[in-house]
């Protein structure tokens, strides 16, 4: 009777990177009917650009509590350590599902997996595959057994809003290629809907990246947390201003992967800058590196920092070019697409929007406060980030906590019981304190509002001038009809529920630079886990 009752569950994921994927095919093999819908086509998804790789404890001589307690103090002790658990130990797994899927990850001549190293791991625990492809290569295994799966996809399907009966959430309303609504009704829905890089002016993420499940699950009264989280990538080639339309105009990320190699940041006279930051310069974590950047270029009258490449690999220039043309295919690309030779001169590099660390709130099943939704991968705020995300975890989240909610699918829909999840308050925006001038709504002019007042430094005045803005545009009676119109909607509500969260946390942790407050970092949650670690050292 219980398989009856699993084979009438039909659960429906919105998202189709890498935490979609996998709550879709775990799903469909615990026994539910699944649809998975998707805004764009199935592999357009930012699983795709992940350059770096996935972190995960797979080498003897590894450690998971190394893994945990570099994910903690990259997260400065913000993190939730049940989650760091699950995710540190069960990621080995999904690694190699990820591998029995098709996903072949580098390896070297002895035939063992490359060692990567990216900032703030104690081990070169990151595994890639097609040197600096390994988001294109996880998709693409995980899109074909996808397609070979029972799952029903549906493409250029847009998010419109959660269907919400009696306090459950029970389908969605979605817009398909931009003019049929459509309604599907579901015994669980399950957000993959990715991150929010649309919000900044520089970015490493594609455009589709707008915040829709958090908007919905907002508009559907799931709790969110940590939305001040927001990581920027230290290094990307910025986008060529006045190209349009040639190949590789686009802000494009230069992957940590190539400081692990060895690559150093000088300013324009050559001297080498991140040792003033941190003592491990160039892989300190990604939020005192893209600090130190932002100030250097400060100082130079806006004009980028560089990366020196030609100190990695091979002495000579020509054996340098075909090193970091094997290690770095895609990288390599872009910068020979912009008349650059890296392996002969640094090149420019700039600091971008990269990773939302808060989001939906969910336990370790990704279920959130409102029955019947789950959220996972970079949508998610399962806690494992705390306020700042290691290097590479991204990827291996999706991978744990999207399996771990596909599997819990169809026994909660066949318990009938929806368990009590980690809920916290959910974050409300502002009042405008004061009426500002603010320039007409525009998705540049958001973007630029949020680059200045609520990137990589801020501090009240600037918040709270963001903060007068964002109401205003709210405020104003506006057409939300096409998906580019419901994409600002969303990007509106997460701006201003992030900017609240950056203006009620006042000092500076992690990835939240306060300028007001840079120096204490120091939180009650900081110091519990910081005693959890010290004694579980002891
Ligand atoms: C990178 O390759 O630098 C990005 C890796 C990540 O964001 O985890």
């Amino acid at each position: 009777a219980e398989r009856a009752k699993r084979d009438e569950a039909h659960a429906l994921v919105v998202g189709s990177g890498i935490a979609g994927l996998l709550a879709a095919l775990h799903a469909v093999d615990s026994g539910c009917r699944v649809t998975l819908v998707t805004k764009d086509v199935l592999d357009h998804a930012n699983t795709r650009f992940a350059q770096g790789g996935i972190a995960g404890v797979m080498f003897d001589d590894d450690r998971i509590d190394d893994h945990v307690r570099d994910t903690v103090v990259a997260g400065a002790g913000l993190n939730d350590l049940d989650a760091v658990r699950v995710l540190a130990e069960e990621g080995p797994a999904r690694i190699r599902e990820l591998i029995d899927l098709g996903v072949a990850f580098d390896r070297g001549d002895d035939g063992g997996f490359v060692k990567g190293l990216e900032a703030a791991h104690s081990y070169p625990r990151i595994l890639h595959a097609g040197g600096d492809a390994t988001g294109t290569a996880i998709e693409r295994a995980l899109v074909a057994r996808l397609r070979a799966s029972d799952v029903e996809v549906v493409e250029h399907a847009f998010l419109v809003d959660l269907v919400v009966r009696s306090g459950r959430v029970a389908g969605a309303e979605l817009l398909v290629d931009d003019r049929e609504p459509l309604t599907l009704f579901a015994d669980a829905v399950v957000l993959a809907t990715g991150g929010a890089g649309e919000l900044y002016a520089h970015s490493t993420n594609p455009a589709v990246a707008t915040g829709d499940g958090i908007a919905a699950a907002v508009r559907a009264g799931a709790a969110v947390a940590d939305l001040e989280f927001f990581q920027f990538h230290p290094t990307v080639l910025p986008a060529v201003a006045d190209a349009p339309g040639i190949r590789g105009a686009d802000a494009f990320l230069v992957s940590e992967a190539v400081r692990g190699e060895g690559a150093l940041l000088v300013d324009e006279r050559g001297r080498r800058f991140a040792l003033d930051a941190h003592p491990d310069g160039e892989l300190a974590p990604r939020d005192v590196v893209a600090r130190a950047i932002a100030a250097l270029m400060e100082a130079q009258d806006g004009r980028p920092a560089l990366l020196d490449a030609t100190v990695v690999g091979p002495a000579s220039p020509e054996a340098r070019a075909e090193f970091l043309a094997k290690r770095f295919p895609t990288i390599d690309r872009s910068v020979h697409e912009r008349g650059l030779d890296w392996a002969r001169a640094p090149i420019p590099v700039t600091p971008a929007a990269h990773y939302l660390m808060g989001g939906v709130v969910t336990d370790l099943e990704g279920r959130t406060t409102v029955p019947g939704l789950y959220a996972v991968g970079e949508v998610a705020r399962t806690g494992v980030h705390g306020a700042n995300r290691l290097a590479s975890n991204s990827l291996l989240e999706g991978a744990v906590f999207g399996a771990r909610a596909g599997d819990a699918i169809a026994d909660d829909a066949a318990s009938g019981a929806w368990p009590r999840s980690a809920a916290s308050t959910a974050a409300r925006p502002l009042a405008a304190s004061a009426v500002v001038e603010a320039a007409p709504f525009t998705r540049r002019t958001l973007q630029h509002l949020m680059w200045e007042h609520a990137g990589l430094v801020r501090d009240e005045e600037g918040l709270r001038h963001a903060a007068s803005v964002l109401s205003q545009w709210r405020a104003q009676p506006r057409e939300a009809r096409t998906e580019r119109e419901l994409e600002d909607e969303n990007l509106l509500l997460v701006a201003q529920l992030l900017v609240a969260a950056a203006l009620a946390r006042r000092e500076s942790v992690g990835a939240h630079f306060r300028s007001d407050d840079p120096s204490s970092c120091r939180t009650p949650q900081n110091r519990r886990v910081a005693s959890a670690l010290a004694l579980e050292a002891a």
